[in-house]
């Protein structure tokens, strides 16, 4: 009811009666009344006039379970929200709402993370409120095989929600980084659980993390830029990371994450249901490419076996990149442990 409530106020340009809340809702004046004063406890600026009734001002940035599910249009993504103010990982918490038996498209999220994980056994910085750290859960019935597909899918769905959002001009590091202005601002980590017998997926957890309003607080307090970069990473990313927040040149105004949140969700669940229908990404694969950070470009290819470098030309239907040599022609790469660079820098 709350998130209904939220909905409903946001949505009306006119003030909403008292009254007309309770024939709504089917509660009485003093419900209406709790939850409005629970609201503004919580950040919401709700202006209430004698005769008129309530009108919302102001939401808070959060990303409490009511606001993002206030906000979802989705028939499915998102539409269930776990929200924890500080977890370890969102990935692990979406795996017990899997075991728990919560459908398609629930979503775990939280303001911090102790133990965030990142790609290759690496963790993932997870500094409370000013990013987005959610993980979605899928329950596919196609093979295991396909699986890793559906990182590249919601690469190309935050990709989408960024541009959207912020107008920034996202990139995709080939498989699923999302860059701006040449450094990283989304990782995702897709981990994935078996039937033991069956050999079929039990579920998928697609954990994304953007980096939001990392810089805000030291750009408040210095009103420095550089300052604020120096503040928002650890000196080892300091010129591999950054935030919309930096990169979109405001000063002194955050960046409410839930919007972009419900953007991924909606993105991702066009994005997945195309995918469905070829299960490949034949459909998608333009859109991909044209977000591809070096398309066209020389890369290095860092693989195990042996570093090459060649012309980086685009992704195939199975989401591997082909990349034209001299000597030895079009190569397909798999991704795994393969990585991608440019020949100079992080991209
Ligand atoms: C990467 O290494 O690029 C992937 C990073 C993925 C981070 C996100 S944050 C939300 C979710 N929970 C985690 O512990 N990891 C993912």
């Amino acid at each position: 009811m709350k998130s209904e409530m939220i909905r409903l106020l946001r949505e009306s340009e006119e003030y909403i009666s008292g009254q007309e809340l309770c024939d709504r809702f089917q509660v009485s004046r003093t419900a209406v009344w709790k939850i409005i004063n629970q609201l503004k406890e919580e950040g919401y600026v709700i202006e209430a006039k004698q005769n008129k009734g309530y009108r919302l001002l102001e939401s808070p940035d959060t990303m409490a379970a009511y606001e993002l599910e206030s906000r979802m249009c989705t028939k499915w993504a998102g539409r269930i929200v776990s929200y924890k103010k500080e977890t370890g990982s969102t990935n692990i918490d979406c795996k017990k709402l899997a075991e728990q038996g919560e459908p398609h498209g629930a979503l775990a999220v939280a303001e911090m993370q102790v133990n965030g994980r990142g790609r290759r056994g690496r963790g993932w910085q997870s500094p409370a409120g000013e990013s987005i750290y959610m993980s979605l859960l899928c329950r596919p019935d196609f093979a295991p095989d396909k699986a890793p597909m559906l990182t590249l899918v919601m690469g190309v769905s935050v990709a989408e929600a960024v541009e959207r959002y912020t107008g920034l001009a996202a990139k995709i590091k080939w498989p699923n980084d999302i860059v701006v202005n040449g450094r990283k601002i989304c990782g995702i980590l897709t981990e994935m659980e078996m039937g033991l017998e069956t050999k079929e997926i039990q579920y998928l957890v697609i954990g994304v993390g953007i980096n939001v309003n990392n810089g805000f607080t030291a750009m408040r307090e210095t009103g420095n830029p550089v300052r604020a970069r120096e503040a928002a990473f650890p000196d080892e990313l300091q010129n591999m990371a950054t935030s919309l927040f930096l990169e979109s040149e405001r000063k002194d105004e955050k960046i409410f994450r839930a919007p972009l949140v419900q953007y991924v969700m909606e993105a991702f669940e066009k994005n997945y249901e195309l995918f469905l229908q070829t299960l490949d990404l034949s459909l998608l694969k333009e859109r991909y490419n044209s977000y591809l950070v070096n398309r066209n470009a020389a890369v290095k290819v860092l693989d195990p076996k042996g570093e090459y470098t060649g012309i980086a030309l685009e992704i195939d239907n199975e989401g591997d990149l082909l990349v034209e040599t001299e000597d030895r022609g079009v190569i397909k790469v798999y991704s795994g442990e393969v990585s991608v660079r440019g020949l100079y820098g992080y991209t």
